[in-house]
């Protein structure tokens, strides 16, 4: 039997803090705003609220760069805030997940400015190493970083390299030093001992580099046009020693956890990170499930192929089902809006709810990102207003790296622009949607970043009235997970039609055999003829979940879906 732990059954929300809500009306969301939202939150079933990082930070990349551990940036508010924020999450029971960015700092960060100076402690706080060429400006190894280009920037000050596997700005950590292990497990303590009951790792399985003999790091393959080196950092050579070491800390405190973001994982990898005796992680967000309509990355796409995605999870959900557990989410901060890749604008509702419905009942920890909830879609980038720089319509650094790289590649950036529209992080981050008023409700001001005009039909308020709305839907369903449980989350899935194109059909049966859910779901814009229908619903069953509101037609309607429960 599986062992049942708090962190299994959550419903875990992800906060994207610039963009949830702004409580202090300076265009920018913040901690004000996030404890004005935190019974919202709760409201929709939620057990936990994951944020995107807080802390003081330059923003080149939104957060992911730190520039100190230790406190809150500016922008969102103080400590003091957190606390608050904290400590009424606690009170009306949602615990509280921290972003822990720990492959890299932000360039800002006192360890390397000191690094720079050859200060120590910090002298091998990160990873240097001399350039190649007669003057040395040459970078070291032919590595290139995820937002393309080099992975190595020249410093005048050292007159060395310094690696960054992300933006320039970003310099890695030098997980082989034990001193920089001892400097993050004092910040994991600083935020333990606050009360945080767990942490998401950033990237966490690419802190560990292999080096030659000479300590130097080994080149990487010349064909690869991006992240060149990979193989020699992603699940790196020493990475499980470091998260044990790491996973120490939480052990010092009562029941805590860690789920680590992996890109690149497989089940098969999986199991050797999340397994209850090696003490590691206890679930991670891989990315094969997002990869349904492209390859590896939204950049590179291709049309919805549902058998591919039904492919992934039936993978997923066998492979770790009563070994390890999985993270099962559809958005991100990272990821453009689920309705406007894996459903269908057109049939908005419909299509959002099918969606809940295929990742809600699969076994493990349901992820929900801020938004989600009511439809939010991908921004049209592709019709800048007239005269202006189409460019400027976007924010995220890993936009423009891709940009440039693409020009590289020859692309005109009318195609450019066309892709990133549909590819760009950029689509998950405007602002929430609260109202069908001034700035969507996000703010009295101008907001930071453009609010999809959608919001006049999108947005919670006009859904909180009404019931058969797509935030009501998530509810519902988040309830059923809970209620069903011992299928739902904790069950065996089974599943049929594999090769179907149109239908994702599966079984979810309790360990003890008692409880048994079938999901049939038509995720496609044509309807399901009869015959077909009726040979996947048995007679015994009892619908608990319908998409389409009223009676049950004998065919399946576009992105119908419906959960039964089957009785024996
Ligand atoms: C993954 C984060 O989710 C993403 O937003 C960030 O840019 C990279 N890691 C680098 O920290």
């Amino acid at each position: 039997m599986e062992e049942r732990r708090w962190f299994k059954s959550m419903t875990l929300y992800q906060v994207w803090p610039r963009s949830f809500a702004d409580g202090n009306n300076d265009g920018i969301g913040d901690l004000k705003g996030i404890l004005s939202k935190l019974d919202y939150i709760k409201s929709l079933g939620a057990d936990a609220v994951w944020f995107s990082p807080l802390y003081v930070s330059p923003q080149n990349d939104y957060g992911y760069d730190i520039a100190d551990y230790k406190n809150i940036d500016p922008a969102y508010g103080t400590l003091d805030d957190f606390k608050a924020v904290l400590d009424k999450a606690h009170e009306i029971g949602l615990k509280v997940v921290m972003d822990l960015v720990i492959n890299h700092t932000s360039d800002q960060h006192e360890w390397f400015k000191k690094s720079c100076a050859k200060e120590e402690p910090y002298t091998d706080f990160y990873i240097w190493e001399k350039g190649r060429g007669k003057d040395g400006k040459k970078a070291p190894n032919n590595w290139m970083s995820t937002f393309p280009g080099s992975a190595w920037e020249y410093n005048e000050q050292r007159g060395e390299f310094y690696l960054h596997l992300y933006a320039k700005e970003q310099p890695d950590l030098n997980h082989d030093n034990p001193a920089v292990r001892e400097a993050i497990k004092d910040v994991m303590r600083f935020w333990l001992d606050m009360g945080v009951d767990g942490f998401r790792e950033d990237v966490i399985t690419q802190i560990s580099k292999r080096r030659k003999k000479d300590g130097k790091l080994p080149a990487g393959n010349p064909l690869m046009p991006a992240s060149r080196g990979m193989e020699h950092y992603n699940n790196g050579p020493h990475i499980h020693e470091f998260l044990q070491d790491y996973r120490s800390v939480l052990a010092e405190y009562d029941d805590r956890f860690q789920v680590g973001e992996s890109p690149m994982v497989n089940p098969k990898t999986a199991l050797k990170y999340v397994n209850e005796n090696r003490q590691e992680l206890d679930m991670m967000i891989g990315f094969q499930h997002m990869e349904a309509d492209c390859i590896i990355i939204p950049w590179v796409h291709k049309k919805f192929d549902l058998v591919k995605l039904k492919k992934v999870y039936y993978n997923w959900q066998t492979k770790l089902y009563h070994r390890a557990w999985n993270a099962n989410y559809l958005e991100s901060h990272d990821q453009p809006r689920i309705i406007s890749r894996y459903g269908s604008e057109k049939l908005h509702d419909e299509s959002g709810k099918a969606l809940a419905v295929m990742y809600s009942f699969l076994s493990g920890t349901q992820f929900v990102y801020q938004g989600q909830e009511i439809g939010m879609t991908s921004l049209d980038y592709t019709h800048a207003p007239e005269g202006t720089d189409p460019w400027a319509q976007f924010k995220d650094i890993s936009t423009f790296c891709v940009r440039d790289l693409m020009r590289k590649f020859g692309f005109k950036d009318a195609k450019i622009l066309k892709t990133a529209h549909t590819a760009a992080r950029d689509n998950a981050r405007t602002p929430v949607q609260w109202t069908g008023g001034k700035n969507a409700g996000f703010s009295d001001v101008e907001p930071w970043f453009t609010v999809n005009p959608n919001y006049v039909g999108v947005n919670v308020e006009k859904e909180e009235a009404d019931p058969n709305s797509l935030l009501n839907f998530y509810r519902k369903v988040i309830a059923l997970r809970k209620k069903y449980a011992d299928s739902v989350i904790y069950g065996k899935f089974d599943m049929y039609l594999k090769n179907d194109r149109q239908l994702f059909v599966y079984d979810k049966t309790s360990e003890d055999d008692k409880q048994k859910l079938r999901v049939v779901i038509n995720l496609s814009e044509k309807s399901v003829p009869r015959k077909r229908v009726a040979a996947l619903i048995p007679e015994n069953a009892h619908e608990i979940l319908s998409v389409y509101e009223g009676e049950l037609g004998d065919k399946l309607r576009p992105y119908e879906a419906r959960v039964y429960l089957l009785h024996k």
